[in-house]
């Protein structure tokens, strides 16, 4: 199978900012891993979630990076540092929509939000305040991780979200958990994904496996599909980056 070059935009790598990810040396395996799997560039993705404020949870972030970041350019992938990204998944809530600081929550420089919606069934208040959110605050949506929503009854909503101006990102996860396979490959084709991304919490648990979903979907004679996600994330990392420079 051809390899494939890829950028991930959805990841928990950073060392102690995240569940999985608990140390510097957890952090290091999951990069070389990356690396080892043709990744070209990654956003590192810490929760936020609104009991902490913005500030303390900016400052976290930029403490563990530049931790990583030091033991990176002391190692064999050297270089690799210059490829990170930082932004954030940020927790679902309802007075996001009045936080004027919430741009400094976004992917590098660009205006997408990583949204994790609630793990629980959904009034139409969700949408609302996600429509809301990207009018008055001015950004664009990712929605993270789509398919984990379906088991809380929330078809309907997911339904209407799919009709809105957002992104829809899938875990590579759900094409390689047993039982998931087909389910992951309907929303593929029915073009209801856009960008798949591994959400990678550890070198075990949800480990960097892009390389894996894509042997499964290139089996599945999906390679259309994947030439339209990983442009897709290609594209969001790019604009990530190339405003991040502009500063
Ligand atoms: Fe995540």
């Amino acid at each position: 199978m051809e390899k494939y070059e890829y950028y991930d935009v959805h990841t928990h790598f950073l060392p102690g900012m995240d569940l999985g990810c608990k140390d510097i040396k957890d952090a290091m395996q999951m990069v070389r891993r990356m690396v080892e799997q043709g990744c070209m560039g990654v956003i590192a993705t810490p929760h936020f979630y609104s009991n902490e404020t913005i500030e303390s949870f900016l400052n976290r972030r930029e403490e563990s990076f530049m931790k990583l970041t030091e033991e990176i350019k002391e190692s064999e992938i050297s270089g690799f540092e210059k490829a990170i990204c930082l932004g954030a998944e940020v927790g679902y809530h309802k007075s996001l929509i009045f936080e004027p600081q919430l741009k400094k929550l976004c992917l590098g420089r660009s205006d997408y939000i990583l949204l994790e919606l609630p793990f629980a069934k959904w009034g139409p208040e969700v949408l609302e305040n996600v429509q809301k959110m990207m009018q008055v605050r001015e950004v664009d949506i990712i929605i993270a991780h789509l398919e984990r929503f379906f088991e809380y009854g929330n078809k309907k909503y997911i339904n209407e979200l799919l009709k809105m101006n957002v992104m829809i990102q899938m875990n590579t996860e759900h094409l390689l958990k047993f039982g998931a396979f087909r389910h992951a490959l309907d929303m593929i084709k029915n073009k209801r994904v856009d960008i798949l991304s591994t959400d990678c919490h550890g070198t075990f648990f949800y480990p960097p496996n892009m390389e894996q979903a894509l042997a499964k979907m290139v089996k599945a004679d999906l390679q259309t599909d994947i030439e339209r996600m990983l442009e897709n994330s290609y594209l969001v990392y790019n604009a990530s980056m190339r405003a991040a420079q502009r500063i």
